[in-house]
């Protein structure tokens, strides 16, 4: 028993180091700072790391906001007076111990110069930015409860530990949604939020089998917060919170003296707030670890990540056989890739040793399709499509390509 769980372990850590190795190999994600030696918790990402998260981004934003008639998006300044966080209670409590001691892990910071310098912090969640605007969406949209609030950005926390990767970080981004409702109905729309983040988890990929739900204890929940549910992810590194529901009830607007005009009811009331809750970079990792697949192709061990087509940051890879032969390079360059790229943006010229190194390479990067202009095309204007998952080869017209792939990225 003990070494079959010594062999599940081994595999587990090893499958980290796999995913942290092929993101800095492949150019997803580096270590911040790393130059210079590194900044702890916090990382950079590069070309494929930007475009994976982009389409994480656009797919929750197109679902959330862009989808529905009852949400307002925002784009908060990330610098806030420091009245907002004195309020909120995060300067008293939003702490972890640290030698016996509770060490508050927002990250401080100055505004200004001399005696105008005033404290501000760095925001520990996208949700006060929201909040504080509650006003300007009433003022200017006149919305009917319920109606909701939507934020991409960077959050920032001073962990004492940070670690495992993208999981806890110094500097990462949220895409948090604040709903408000009458509080009689706070429990149908807990339960309707549960129900639309699980609907979101599987349409970007995120492995479903290992998703669970924890109730989190009185106390264990954030100092605002009358109900959570933690969506919990079997990391390599054990069974950890992926994304956060809370019921933060009126706290914040109270906190903040705002209300609201219930036309219905002919009185001021204060909404009551549910908050889906998502980590962007979480996302990302709970994803390359749900993607992530080894096979043998030829006697040889390959690695691929399975994204979806719509989520892959490269739709699809576009090469001539040969890169010296010059009718090849041509047809491929103008009658391929310049027409795919203008349309699909997020296609990549691979012409770089020969056509199994191009495949291994896409492949560890996730992208589903290889189009490969050869002697034939020159004749008939057919390529060879290469699926990424199965490794079949299709010819296809290359007047149909533009279809083909839309087609899949649904
Ligand atoms: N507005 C509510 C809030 O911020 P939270 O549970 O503290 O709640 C929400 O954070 C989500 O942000 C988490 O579920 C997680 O996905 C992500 N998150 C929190 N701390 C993080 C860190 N140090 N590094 C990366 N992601 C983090």
């Amino acid at each position: 028993m003990k070494e079959e769980k010594n062999k599940k372990e081994n595999k587990e850590s090893s499958l980290m180091e796999k995913i942290v190795s092929l993101c800095k190999r492949r150019g997803f994600v580096f270590q911040g700072s790393e130059i210079y030696g590194g900044l702890a918790g916090t990382y950079d990402w590069g070309h494929f790391g930007v475009a994976l998260k982009n389409n994480i981004k656009q797919s929750w934003w197109k679902k959330f906001v862009d989808g529905r008639k009852d949400m307002y998006g925002v784009d908060a300044a990330i610098l806030m007076r420091q009245e907002v966080w004195q309020a909120t209670g995060h300067v008293a409590n939003f702490a972890d111990p640290f030698d016996g001691k509770q060490f508050n892990t927002m990250l401080k910071t100055q505004v200004g110069a001399g005696e105008e310098a005033t404290t501000s912090y760095l925001r520990p969640e996208t949700a006060q930015g929201m909040f504080v605007n509650f006003k300007n969406i009433i003022d200017f949209f006149h919305p009917k409860l319920p109606f909701g609030m939507a934020q991409i950005g960077k959050a920032f926390r001073n962990e004492i530990a940070p670690r495992d990767f993208l999981f806890r970080q110094r500097e990462f981004e949220q895409m948090e949604i604040e709903y408000f409702v009458r509080s009689d109905d706070w429990e149908k729309y807990f339960k309707y939020w549960k129900g639309e983040m699980l609907d979101w988890m599987e349409e970007v990929g995120i492995d479903m089998g290992k998703v669970y739900e924890l109730e989190v204890e009185d106390a264990d929940r954030a100092h605002y917060s009358k109900r959570t549910i933690d969506f919990q992810f079997d990391f390599p590194f054990g069974r950890n919170e992926l994304f956060g529901l809370a019921y933060r009830t009126d706290f914040d607007l109270k906190t903040h003296k705002l209300e609201y005009i219930d036309e219905e009811k002919g009185e001021k009331i204060v909404p009551h707030v549910i908050e889906p809750s998502m980590g962007m970079d979480r996302a990302v990792l709970a994803l390359l670890l749900s993607v992530y697949t080894e096979d043998e192709k030829d006697g040889e061990i390959r690695s691929y990540l399975k994204f979806k087509p719509s989520i892959a940051p490269v739709i699809c890879a576009v090469s001539p056989l040969l890169k010296n032969k010059l009718e090849l390079v041509e047809y491929a360059n103008t009658k391929v890739y310049a027409p795919l790229k203008a349309e699909f943006g997020r296609v990549a010229w691979d012409d770089n040793g020969n056509i199994g190194k191009r495949y291994r390479r896409q492949d560890e990067i996730g992208t589903p399709f290889c189009l490969v202009v050869d002697f034939d095309t020159l004749k008939d204007d057919t390529v060879t499509v290469r699926d990424r998952d199965t490794g079949k080869q299709e010819r296809v017209k290359v007047v149909d390509l533009k279809n083909y792939i839309k087609e899949k990225i649904i």
